[in-house]
């Protein structure tokens, strides 16, 4: 997804225009709506409901792990702050229980462990989870996986257990480099010993991610700037860079300054200038949120799709809250961390919520994958994947797209424009199937995250 042009090609944004076409679609921000059906997650209660298991060659991995050292005032992920070692060295007890599930034998192409913080555990027990995970599923190809971590976390022994057990990436958290804004959003750690740790990864051979947030609480152009220098000097291999979606039940929502919140205009003008950023300092924006050098190790991990070709889900997730996608179900764990437990050690299936995707689900998850991943969505193809020409699916919302300059097309396929490029995930909602925009309308009135946009006209450059 190269955006190098954006800021040389795009010398007006028609805000007004944006808006009109993205306006049918609902303005929220639940979670990034890229990733469908995440993005409206309809899930139906099902608890203890057993995991439809998947013929596949192979299968991809993502393990939760809920603890952190602090609690972060933007963030909704399922975590747990202050567990003892008792709590974890059970909590590890119950994911190898769950890995149980799969095969013995079964082929594994790739992992993701997150959280929370996966280096909060200590050294001893991360290995134990990765023990067992690759002695009942053989590594398979050359699929890079990833671990999770925090700066003030992570140490050289995590380090030596990472590598033991070929992990070849390390994502950590640092959002900011700036000491303000580090303590308003509670973050454990400041700017020296986030840059320690960057050196620290990249001496010990891990291509390196850092995530970096923008829109935070008294956070401006020149310190997002200021903070993406520091990492590019310290040879960082890839940046992802999040906007800051505000969740209600975070502390950030309650007391964020009306003017710090995003509308369209504030959105599209961070995202420019994130990319020029990232294009300064040498970095692609590969998919998404994410930048890359490209002449670096980074060039080397493609984080592997959840579904095949055929669409059907292979993924299994084990620990508190995770996901696992197999088949066309997709299925969540309980959100407790007793709960979990309690049911993994009673011999019970620790899923608590399941949606089964229908056609128009499929449809969607395909589109927000292919443009999410940069790449053009042929028409042939997707007619040759679900029988329909696309346009017969899509007409009205392809002339609005286009109309506002957020996707071209030509009789072969259709892809983002440089502008639809900087509003990915709102191009997505305009995909989203109509249960899937109604179930957002109903239960998400406070995420409009157009909120004002309104009142504005055009946005020039500057
Ligand atoms: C599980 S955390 C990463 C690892 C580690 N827990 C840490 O924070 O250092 C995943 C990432 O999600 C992003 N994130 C969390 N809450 C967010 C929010 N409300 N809006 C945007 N991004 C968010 C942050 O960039 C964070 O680094
Ligand atoms: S952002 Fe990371 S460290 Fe902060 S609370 Fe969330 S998971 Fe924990």
């Amino acid at each position: 997804m190269d955006n190098s042009e954006t800021s040389a090609s795009v010398s007006e944004i028609d805000l007004k225009r944006i808006e009109k076409a993205l306006e049918s679609t609902p303005t929220v921000a639940y979670t990034a709506p890229h990733d469908y059906p995440h993005g409206a997650p309809m899930f139906q209660s099902s608890p203890c409901a057993e995991r439809e298991r998947v013929d596949a060659d192979q299968m991809r991995l993502y393990i939760h792990i809920p603890f952190c050292n602090y609690a972060c005032s933007f963030c909704c992920y399922a975590k747990r702050v202050g567990a003892n070692v008792e709590q974890k060295t059970r909590y590890v007890q119950a994911l190898k229980k769950e890995l149980e599930w799969v095969e013995p034998g079964t082929p594994l192409s790739q992992f993701f462990m997150g959280g929370g913080t996966p280096t909060a555990l200590p050294p001893e027990l991360l290995d134990e989870v990765l023990e067992a995970i690759v002695s009942r599923m053989p590594y398979s190809g050359d699929g890079v996986h990833t671990v999770e971590t925090s700066p003030e976390s992570i140490t050289g022994e995590h380090l030596r257990v990472l590598k033991n057990r070929d992990v070849g990436r390390v994502s950590m958290g640092i959002q900011s480099m700036q000491e303000e804004v580090l303590d308003t959003v509670r973050r454990g750690h400041g700017q020296e010993t986030a840059l320690d740790a960057c050196q620290e990864i990249i001496d010990a051979g891990f291509i390196l991610n850092i995530d970096l947030m923008y829109g935070l609480p008294g956070q401006e152009e020149d310190t997002f700037y200021r903070d993406f220098e520091l990492a590019a000097r310290q040879g960082v291999h890839a940046v992802t860079a999040y906007n800051l979606r505000l969740n209600e039940y975070t502390a950030v929502a309650r007391t964020i300054d009306e003017h710090d919140r995003f509308d369209l205009a504030r959105l599209v003008r961070w995202r420019r200038f994130v990319c020029a950023t990232a294009n300064e300092f040498g970095y692609t924006q590969t998919r998404w949120h994410t930048f890359k050098k490209m002449d670096s190790i980074a060039a080397r991990h493609q984080r592997l799709p959840v579904s095949g070709e055929d669409l059907r889900g292979y993924q299994l997730g084990i620990g508190m809250s995770a996901r696992s996608s197999l088949g066309h179900v997709v299925y969540r764990n309980h959100k407790g961390l007793n709960t979990y437990m309690e049911r993994v050690e009673s011999g019970q299936s620790p899923v608590e919520e399941q949606i089964t995707l229908r056609e128009d689900d499929l449809k969607t998850q395909y589109i927000a994958r292919t443009l999410g991943d940069g790449n053009s969505l042929s028409f042939d193809d997707y007619e040759a994947t679900f029988g329909t020409p696309f346009t017969a699916d899509f007409r009205d919302t392809l002339q609005r797209l286009q109309y506002a300059g957020l996707v071209e097309d030509d009789s072969r396929g259709m892809s983002l424009t440089n502008t639809g490029k900087l509003v990915y995930d709102l191009v997505t909602l305009s995909f989203y199937p109509e249960h899937a925009k109604q179930w957002l309308l109903e239960r998400m009135p406070d995420y409009q995250l157009l909120e004002g946009a309104a009142q504005t006209a055009q946005m020039t450059t500057h």
